[in-house]
């Protein structure tokens, strides 16, 4: 089969760095563009990052493209306590060469769609500023994608607050008109992602990879969280692009789901009712991932990429 064609809209970001690197080395997978937006730090880090991966990586032909630094009404939050001052812990890559796309991410995401209707499918991990941006520009990117996926939300418990997952929480303007645009979102959110956790053996197999494990992966998953030999940092973003390489790794149901903008302790929330009252549903919704097999998937991607370097 070929590969499935992915334009990834992201904040690099640690996560966004293992999930990139997923899809990458995963033949499943086609890039034909990366996007950029303000989210765990600063546009200009998150931006800087994806070239740096582009190159240490290896997928120079791939075009990146930034978009928004901040969110469509507030001011800009960012998760710098979590991911490091520069966005990548403590990997330092190379300084890249190659430079960025000219143009806005969301023209990108605009024109990628409708030059091949029907054909890619486009994963945001980060704010979702970029397709909101997209969404009210050209509404008919709704008809055009593939299949829209999104790492955020939670119908459980939030981490940038008791209520809200950070994607949402860093634009819930954003993620309202995302939601409300006419598509069905395929949500991968905390309750999925928070079990994807890089363990101690996990690192170890990341040991057996090289400079990829010892310059990325691992200076990645180590300054994210502590890892014990049955817990560690979770990979949040990766689950979003393993589900694309490998739709059967996840459970999902059938819900509506609705961005609370106003909410005094609760913005940023996404109130998802599986109940659906009568309603066409706007969202399916992960419900579980099978955590080994997910792991599996993402060895296997990252052995083809450590193989390349
Ligand atoms: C999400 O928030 C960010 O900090 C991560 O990169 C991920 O996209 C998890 O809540
Ligand atoms: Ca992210």
């Amino acid at each position: 089969m070929a590969p499935k064609k992915i334009v990834i809209d992201c904040d690099p970001g640690i996560d966004d760095a293992l999930a990139i690197t997923l899809a990458h080395g995963s033949p499943a997978l086609d890039i034909l563009g990366i996007t950029t937006v303000g989210g765990n730090v600063s546009l200009a880090h998150t931006t800087a990052n994806a070239l740096r991966l582009r190159e240490f990586l290896g997928f120079p032909g791939v075009p990146v493209t930034a978009g928004a630094a901040g969110a469509m009404v507030r001011s800009a939050i960012e998760a710098a306590h979590v991911h490091g001052e520069t966005g990548l812990g403590e990997a330092v890559l190379p300084e890249p060469t190659l430079p960025l796309a000219d143009g806005h991410a969301c023209d990108f995401i605009i024109d990628t769609l409708r030059a091949q209707p029907g054909e890619v499918s486009l994963v945001a991990i980060g704010p979702l500023t970029n397709i909101a941006l997209a969404v009210l520009k050209e509404p008919r990117i709704v008809d055009w994608v593939a299949e829209f996926t999104i790492l955020g939300g939670t119908f459980t418990r939030g981490n940038r607050t008791p209520a809200a997952e950070f994607n949402i929480a860093a634009d819930p303007e954003a993620a309202a008109v995302v939601f409300g645009a006419g598509w069905t979102v395929t949500q991968i959110g905390l309750d999925v992602s928070t079990t994807a956790q890089a363990t101690g053996p996990i690192v170890e197999r990341m040991r057996a990879l090289g400079r990829l494990g010892s310059e990325l992966l691992i200076p990645c998953a180590t300054f994210y969280g502590m890892v014990t030999a049955s817990e560690g940092p979770a990979i949040h973003d990766a689950c979003a692009l393993a589900y694309l390489a490998d739709p059967s790794l996840i459970e999902f149901r059938p819900a509506w789901v609705d961005v609370e903008t106003a909410g005094r302790f609760t913005s940023g929330m996404t109130v998802v009712d599986f109940e659906l009252q009568g309603r066409t549903p706007n969202a399916k919704v992960g419900t579980a991932i099978d955590v080994e097999r997910f792991w599996d998937l993402a060895m296997d991607a990252y052995g083809r990429v450590a193989a390349s370097l």
